[in-house]
């Protein structure tokens, strides 16, 4: 085995591989954001959608995601290359939205350190929502302590990172993961034993169809790609340290089943907290920074759940944060012959730079705006998550279908006709025309709302 072979590295084993793929889709965007869409998008009716598109879509794209990955045992930019040279740069694409998306990531995962941090201290020891929203608003208002939690975030990715395949980004998901679902449980009993939680679970349950909408389906399809870690090189990436037995069919409909218990656990976590007290649930990203703090100090041994909740809400976006990071790396060493340790990192340096107007964006660096009037961090997260997301997964599913072609897609996923592929039919429809066609829509929608 060359020594270059030993820079790239490989899963060591499946329950490895698994956890760290369930670990990069298991995130923020599961903890925070898909809650808060919950709310906003009238709960039920967001999550049938969300349901939809993610059956639909969803499990396609990351099937053909690990295909891909696993075929050339290379990042997306090699792994198109391998296929066709010219259309190496769709690889690109994909590692500059992660990229991107790892700059504001680290900001939000340095407020969860705060939280830990506040937690512990005792801040937070009030059910008020209007002096919890104050203590948030204040917080990230601040121009310098939030980029000092920014760095820890970057740094704690970079340390993880620097470990290299197994002995870093599997190891730290196989701790990880497990505590995770655990406390998670154990909040979610919590939340909805609160007293007044079933005007949340019903509103969750019942379907609020009136707000149902464009942008509703808009929000759900950005969100299943975001949340599955698709159309950003990532999958890819984690895909070609696979070996060529591994049954990618099985992977590809594992990650999403772990992805979605997730998002509605924490939905489940939160919103039925929300409405029992008294907060509106359609209130944004504030709502789990402003409304599970007040969750805490309403029970027994709040500030310990509180504290340790938030722990894990920061293991769930480290898992996610070094996939982001990883897709890069994986670029430079396989593309240039960077040495792991110097990719790490240099990536991390600038993404840590990139991050700083995003983090100043929620104070005095707010009112100057950017794409469509938004301020740098929101302009930030349209470009990567509304543009270049849905660009290369729309562009990876016109490439594998046309380009690549079908047959040879399923000699891969099948590993060379030895296992089984039942859906294989399904997948064809869907990668030939509901993705590209539904995908292509979401991404004019995107680029229209520009003008
Ligand atoms: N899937 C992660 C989440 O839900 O928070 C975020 C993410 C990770 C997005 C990796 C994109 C990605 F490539």
């Amino acid at each position: 085995m060359s020594e270059f072979k030993n820079e790239r590295g490989s899963w060591g084993s499946r329950i490895g591989f698994l956890l760290a793929a369930a670990g990069s889709a298991i995130g923020l965007g599961n903890v925070w954001k898909f809650p808060y869409l919950c709310g906003e998008y009238g709960g039920a009716a967001f999550i049938v959608t969300y349901i939809i598109i993610l059956v639909l879509v969803g499990f396609t794209i990351m099937l053909t995601e690990l295909m891909i990955g696993r075929h050339s045992q290379k990042g997306p930019v090699g792994a198109y290359r391998a296929i066709k040279e010219r259309w190496a740069w769709v690889g690109a694409i994909g590692i500059l939205a992660s990229y991107l998306i790892l700059t504001y990531y680290s900001v939000i995962g340095g407020w969860i350190i705060k939280y830990i941090v506040s937690g512990i201290t005792g801040n937070f020891n009030t059910t008020d929502v209007d002096a919890l929203g104050g203590i948030f608003a204040t917080f990230i208002g601040q121009p310098f302590e939030p980029l000092v939690y920014h760095a820890i975030f970057m740094i704690l990715t970079l340390v993880i990172v620097m470990g290299g395949i197994q002995g870093g980004i599997e190891k730290a998901s196989k701790i990880m993961m497990p505590a995770l679902f655990v406390i998670l449980f154990i909040v979610v009993i919590r939340a909805v034993t609160l007293p007044g939680a079933s005007i949340g679970l019903e509103y969750m349950l019942k379907p609020d169809w009136s707000k149902f909408g464009l942008d509703v389906v808009v929000a759900a399809l950005v969100q299943v790609f975001f949340s599955l870690s698709l159309g950003m090189g990532v999958i890819i990436t984690y895909g070609s340290y696979l070996g060529k037995d591994e049954k990618l069919t099985t992977s590809a409909v594992q990650i999403p089943l772990m992805d979605s218990a997730a998002a509605l656990l924490s939905a489940f976590a939160v919103l039925p907290a929300v409405f029992a007290l008294g907060y509106n649930p359609s209130a944004g990203p504030g709502l789990l920074f402003i409304t599970l703090p007040g969750v805490f100090a309403k029970m027994p041994m709040g500030s310990l759940f509180g504290v340790l909740f938030f722990i894990f809400v920061l293991f769930a976006a480290l898992t996610s944060s070094i996939s982001l990071l990883e897709a890069a790396v994986t670029y430079f060493v396989d593309e240039h012959k960077w040495q792991r340790k110097k990719a790490v990192i240099i990536l991390g340096l600038v993404a840590f730079l990139i991050g700083v107007p995003s983090s100043l964006a929620n104070g005095a660096f707010g009112d100057v705006t950017f794409i469509n009037g938004m301020n740098f961090f929101d302009s930030m997260s349209f470009f990567a998550e509304n543009i270049l997301l849905p660009l290369s997964a729309f562009l990876l599913s016109i490439f594998v279908a046309w380009v690549w072609g079908t047959e040879n897609a399923i000699k891969e996923a099948t590993n060379n006709g030895t296992v089984n592929f039942g859906f294989s039919k399904v997948w064809i429809i869907s990668i030939k025309y509901i993705a590209p066609i539904g995908i292509g829509f979401i991404l004019l929608q995107s680029i229209m709302s520009l003008f």
